[in-house]
């Protein structure tokens, strides 16, 4: 029987990576990288992947690549997309089919490379879900006094919501953010998100889609 996103995230092994990826970010001072990032990126691909007309198989293969992207972060963060696709090959390399296989693996390889590219939908699918999450939860230690966060911290810990649209007639995904403006001016945002948000605008072009952003009600394209 084919593989689904559940007896992925039964699997030991996999959540064990999950588990020591998030520890390794943690110790480096990264936003959080564990469940609550898997999940959100997981269910986020589901939608965007089922609003744009995938079908049901290609669906639950951007999730399951979704669950898995970061996992391979315990070995080290430079090379960590590679290091998720080896490893999910050795899981379940026996467990999959060939097609199947390359383009799970593929797509996670692809998921934080400069010279992205990309290949198949779950691969652009991934992205998008994966970049837009940005939000308040990430940041591992809830300060009281937020302008004493780094900047990653800061702009993550203003972000008091995000979501993701489609609008299927404009064909165009939409990333909504609220920030709030009292925590960081908006520039601070795009000092460290621009790229982010240039991975999504390929991604989306990819799957024959538009991408906008709206902070705060305001639609910046
Ligand atoms: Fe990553
Ligand atoms: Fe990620």
């Amino acid at each position: 029987m084919a593989l689904k996103l559940n007896d992925i995230k039964k699997n030991e092994e996999v959540l064990a990576a999950i588990r020591e990826s998030d520890k390794a970010l943690e110790i480096m001072g990264f936003t959080e990288h564990g469940l609550r990032h898997l999940n959100i990126v997981s269910d986020r691909a589901q939608e965007i992947a089922k609003d744009i007309g995938m079908n049901e198989r290609e669906i639950e293969l951007s999730a399951i690549a979704s669950f898995c992207h970061d996992m391979g972060n315990f070995m080290g963060r430079t090379q960590h997309h590679y290091w998720a696709a080896i490893l999910f090959r050795q899981i379940f390399g026996n467990e999959m089919d060939g097609d199947e296989l390359v383009t799970i693996t593929q797509a996670i390889a692809n998921h934080d490379k400069e010279e992205m590219k990309f290949t198949n939908k779950v691969a652009a699918v991934l992205v998008v879900a994966d970049k837009s999450d940005v939000h308040k939860s990430r940041v591992r230690n809830q300060p009281i006094e937020a302008t004493m966060l780094d900047i990653h911290d800061r702009v993550n810990y203003a972000v008091v919501d995000s979501s993701i649209k489609i609008d299927k007639e404009e064909k165009t995904i939409i990333l909504a953010l609220t920030i709030d403006v009292n925590l960081v001016p908006i520039i601070e945002y795009f000092e460290i998100f621009t790229e982010r948000m240039s991975y999504c605008r390929k991604a989306a072009g990819y799957l024959g889609y538009r991408f906008s952003l709206i902070i705060n009600n305001f639609k910046l394209s």
